[in-house]
């Protein structure tokens, strides 16, 4: 292994640029060649790969996004595309890859190694912690700490009007954010994809409150949750208890992804990066570095798109027996 290149892909998530500064100061201390490529995917196939110094990611640990643009690829999903994409790798003479980036970037990574060989160890950067193989993915506690300052910020003004919210986190197929700034907010109910949360549940539960005269609720919604988006579920909520509670929507969005990125994730991204680069120095192929109970362990790429990392029961239970 001389060359390597190193791509972020799929949704930002902060502690991206940390991740990319270990990467390549790792690669660079171990005595190899580092190219960066532009926006994922899309930039494998249009060549847009440079090569990158130490002082190329200098000052960026603390910035949130990623210095190398992101992209989800439709052309890359085509074989036409792939090839396009392995001939531009073949030109700079790059003999393995670093992808960092969620369940979408390692599909493709995936694809890639079965067609091509050509070593890649991922790293998994995604607010969503969607991923088997790891405890906590690159951008999670960041973004649950934007949520639960946001949540706190509700709070107050829910207090004040004696209110019901409905806040909406991201997790397209997953809840962990609602769950953790769920707890960490106080709230009364969460809804998230993994569990069903029937209607009738979250009106007797608000119901309840509202009897023993509780001054406000919040109900956090993961996107993805089956009931829908929170805006509808606040609309049917609404029609079953009309003005008995004033309820509002809140969307919190995009700014979830945005922003410094925590020590935390400063950390498990400065671990993970080094250790895609040390694992392919060691033979490590189409897996992923994750970080379990504390030690960096390699997933196969298969494992970490198909095995689902389910939410503890227990955290769960904890939401409904804490708002009481
Ligand atoms: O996968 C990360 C994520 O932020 C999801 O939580 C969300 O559903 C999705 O990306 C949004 O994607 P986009 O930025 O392409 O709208």
């Amino acid at each position: 292994m001389k060359q390597i290149a190193i791509y972020t892909s799929g949704g930002d998530a902060p502690g991206m640029n940390a991740c990319i500064r270990a990467v390549v100061r790792g690669a660079i201390y171990h005595g190899l060649k580092v190219y960066g490529i532009r926006r994922g995917y899309n930039g494998m196939i249009s060549g847009d790969i440079f090569e990158m110094t130490s002082s190329s990611v200098s000052n960026i640990v603390q910035r949130g996004g990623t210095i190398l643009k992101s992209a989800r690829s439709k052309e890359f999903m085509t074989p036409e595309g792939r090839k396009k994409a392995y001939d531009n790798l073949v030109k700079f003479g790059i003999d393995g890859l670093v992808a960092i980036g969620g369940n979408g970037t390692f599909t493709g990574a995936e694809v890639f190694y079965n067609e091509y060989q050509l070593p890649t160890v991922g790293c998994p950067g995604t607010i969503d912690n969607d991923l088997y193989g790891t405890d906590y993915t690159i951008g999670f506690d960041s973004a649950v700490n934007t949520s639960l300052e946001a949540i706190d910020k509700i709070r107050d003004t829910a207090d004040s009007h004696d209110r019901v919210f409905f806040i909406e986190v991201m997790g397209r197929d997953s809840g962990y954010i609602a769950v953790q700034s769920g707890i960490g907010g106080g709230a009364e109910i969460v809804m998230v994809p993994e569990t069903h949360t029937p209607l009738k549940k979250v009106v007797s539960s608000l119901k309840d409150g509202w009897r023993r005269s509780k001054s406000s609720s919040i109900v956090v919604v993961a996107e993805g949750d089956e009931e829908g988006h929170a805006t509808e579920i606040a609309e049917k909520i609404k029609a079953q208890v009309g003005d008995k509670l004033d309820i509002r929507v809140t969307t919190l969005g995009h700014v979830q992804r945005g922003g410094s990125p925590t020590a935390y994730d400063r950390i498990l991204a400065s671990r993970m990066g080094l250790a895609a680069v040390e694992g392919l120095m060691n033979g490590q192929k189409n897996v992923m570095a994750g970080v379990v109970n504390n030690e960096v362990v390699y997933t196969p790429f298969i494992d970490t798109i198909k095995k689902t990392k389910p939410i503890h029961d227990d955290l769960l239970r904890m939401v409904h027996i804490l708002s009481i």
